[in-house]
């Protein structure tokens, strides 16, 4: 348990902001599963201030979601500013966190996300700027450093705590690295280390022991967890259940797990429509059947489905097609 800023954290257990993903139908769903935080995809501050009807719908946020953080991003100060200002006054999020880890060209060469590393003053100024204008907590999302010989973190993060911000959330890369490569959690150690506010860390949590393992090594407040829980969302109610007992509990049956999948679609629906839930719902249920034993068919025509019921017939019928397998073994068994 930790708070930031004044929202109470009920267990270490933190979903990563993932673009594409982390929309308020997965967000849900994993926060049924016990997830102590969630936070919402990066949103571009340029496009809240221009009103762009899909960011907007990017702002929806569910009461049964929170506590929620919010992530902005952008390189300039007035409009960083002019965003979260309306982040904090216009949407049910509890926290406002800024993207300072996003390695791709397209968001670095704005100097936004992960360009901001490497300059401690710029992220002082930017982040006082921010805490000055809203009332809600905020926090600061950051990558180790720029490359291996520009690792800043821990000035990094004593900027953010200058400045007034309540958290920092430090994934264990380089921007050089972007995925490639092993997070280094001894970095995630010497910022914990250097500030009082409370510390996230992230990079390579891909079972609960490896959270436990975090937790201990780095001696961090949460364990962010972010591919780990792409179509697995319980591998967040694991995680949670093994830090708090030890014990740890068997994945899901398959259809416990195209159940869930399904429930994500039928949310994903509610929240866009049909033709782009559907769409989107691809990638996610091939995620969802990741490591099922003979899945590659299904994988395929997935990718053919137009319609909820196109996709949900699918689904269950390899359900079917499993647990028929299963009971053929147990009887010869
Ligand atoms: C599909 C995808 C989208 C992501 N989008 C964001 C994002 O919007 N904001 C952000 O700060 N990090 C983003 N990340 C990075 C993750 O939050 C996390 O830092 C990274 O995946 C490392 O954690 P993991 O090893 O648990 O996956 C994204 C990662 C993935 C895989």
């Amino acid at each position: 348990m930790f708070k930031i800023g004044n929202v109470q954290i009920n267990n270490p257990v933190v979903l990563a902001p993932m673009a594409g993903v982390c929309n308020s139908a997965f967000r849900l769903t994993v926060k049924e599963f016990g997830a102590g935080l969630v936070c919402a995809e990066m949103v571009s501050d340029k496009a809240i201030l221009f009103n762009n009807p899909k960011t907007m719908g990017m702002l929806y946020i569910d009461e049964r979601e929170k506590p929620l953080s919010l992530q902005i991003f952008g390189g300039e100060k007035e409009t960083l500013v002019q965003a979260a200002k309306y982040v904090d006054q216009h949407t049910n999020a509890d926290i406002i966190d800024i993207n300072m880890g996003c390695p791709v060209p397209k968001i670095t060469k704005c100097d936004a996300g992960a360009k901001w590393l490497l300059d401690p003053n710029k992220i002082y100024d930017m982040v006082a700027a921010v805490v000055d204008a809203v009332e809600k907590p905020v926090t600061v999302k950051m990558r180790i450093g720029w490359d291996e010989n520009h690792i800043y973190a821990v000035e990094n993060a004593q900027a953010v705590e200058r400045a007034g911000g309540q958290a920092v959330a430090v994934h264990g890369r380089t921007r050089v690295q972007m995925y490639e490569g092993k997070a280094d959690w001894n970095v995630i150690k010497q910022v914990k280390e250097a500030v009082r506010i409370p510390v996230i860390g992230n990079g390579d949590v891909q079972t609960p022991q490896d959270a436990k393992r975090m937790l201990e090594q780095t001696g961090v407040d949460g364990v962010m967890i972010g591919r780990a829980a792409l179509g697995n969302p319980w591998m967040i109610y694991r995680t949670v259940r093994y830090l708090k007992t030890g014990e740890l509990i068997p994945e899901p049956s398959v259809r416990e797990k195209i159940e869930v999948c399904i429930l994500h679609l039928d949310r994903l629906i509610a929240l866009k429509n049909e033709y782009i839930a559907v769409k989107e719902m691809r990638k996610h249920a091939a995620w969802y059947l990741k490591g099922i034993r003979g899945n590659a068919k299904v994988r395929n025509a997935i990718n053919e489905c137009q319609t909820r019921d196109e996709l949900v017939t699918l689904l269950m019928s390899f359900v079917e097609e499993v647990e028929a397998k299963e009971q053929h073994v147990v009887i010869e068994s």
